[in-house]
């Protein structure tokens, strides 16, 4: 069992924009499709913090999953919106630090399903596996988790750059708590989001010039600091809380610049 499909995916279609594709284009990335490179090219016209955010996103990401597998322990992740593979995807990162971690990848967007095998590199001593799944479909994401990792033992949930893509009427809230309910104790989410309340003018430019362009249910919702931080109700939040990219536990070696970027990152301890 390595790639695997459940229901409520995406079918391509290269006429509209999809988030994998976009972030794509933002990242420098070479798999996308000349309508995600119009929606990613106005949407940083609108808002030039994008792409500087994305570049902070990845980084925070990278520092996260070192925090988790070193100071914390964690040997299994659920990477849920894991992204076309870039640089330091979460199982090299986790293996880095313990060749022995498992990691399962979630995204709804085939053109992942595309490039999984990427993601499906493990070290020897580890493992890692991919299902395509609408993050919505809680149960068949548990499913899938549950195959590969030992669920009584801590889990990294990984929810980074994901929840904009649930709008409130399909109650994100309640997606990442099942999701949490589901996982032991001492199991951490790991979540980034756009923000609604940074140069918000420029954001809800940007969401909307992309929103105008993107595939039906691939529309993003930015949220504010409050928004996000109810994320975190049921987990004790890690210091420094609920921050911007650059200030979450800063790594000189990612040569980010600090400033006013566009998103809200931060990690919970389920109790
Ligand atoms: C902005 S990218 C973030 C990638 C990676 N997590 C990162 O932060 O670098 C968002 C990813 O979430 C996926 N995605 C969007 N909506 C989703 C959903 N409802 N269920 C599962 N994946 C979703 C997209 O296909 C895309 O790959």
């Amino acid at each position: 069992m390595n790639e695997r499909a459940a229901g409520g995916t995406v079918p391509i279609n290269s006429s509209v924009a999809h988030p994998a594709r976009v972030y794509n284009v933002w990242l420098g990335g070479k798999d996308h499709y000349p309508a995600d490179q119009e929606a990613a090219e106005l949407a940083a016209a609108a808002n030039p913090q994008i792409v500087p955010a994305v570049r902070a996103n990845r980084a925070f990401l990278g520092r996260a999953v070192r925090e988790l597998a070193g100071k914390a322990g964690i040997r299994q992740f659920l990477d849920i919106g894991t992204g076309i593979p870039t640089a330091n995807n979460t199982h090299e990162v986790a293996q880095g630090v313990d060749p022995g971690a498992r990691v399962v990848y979630v995204d709804n967007d085939p053109i992942v399903l595309a490039h999984a095998r990427a993601l499906l590199v493990s070290t020897p001593e580890g493992a890692t596996d991919y299902l395509e799944a609408d993050l919505r479909d809680v149960d068949s994401v548990l499913t899938a988790a549950r195959e590969m990792l030992d669920l009584a033992q801590p889990v990294g949930l990984m929810l980074v750059a994901v929840l904009q893509y649930v709008p409130d009427a399909d109650d994100p809230y309640g997606i990442a708590r099942r999701l949490l309910d589901a996982l032991a104790p001492g199991s951490h989410i790991v979540l980034s989001h756009p923000a609604a309340d940074i140069g918000a003018e420029e954001v809800a430019e940007s969401m909307r010039v992309y929103n105008d362009r993107a595939a039906e249910h691939a529309g993003a919702t930015p949220r504010t600091h409050a928004d996000v931080t109810r994320f975190f109700d049921d987990t004790d939040l890690l210091e420094p809380g609920v921050v911007q990219l650059p200030e979450w536990h800063p790594d000189p070696a990612d040569g980010l610049s600090p400033g006013a970027l566009p998103m809200w990152c931060g990690v919970g301890r389920k109790p």
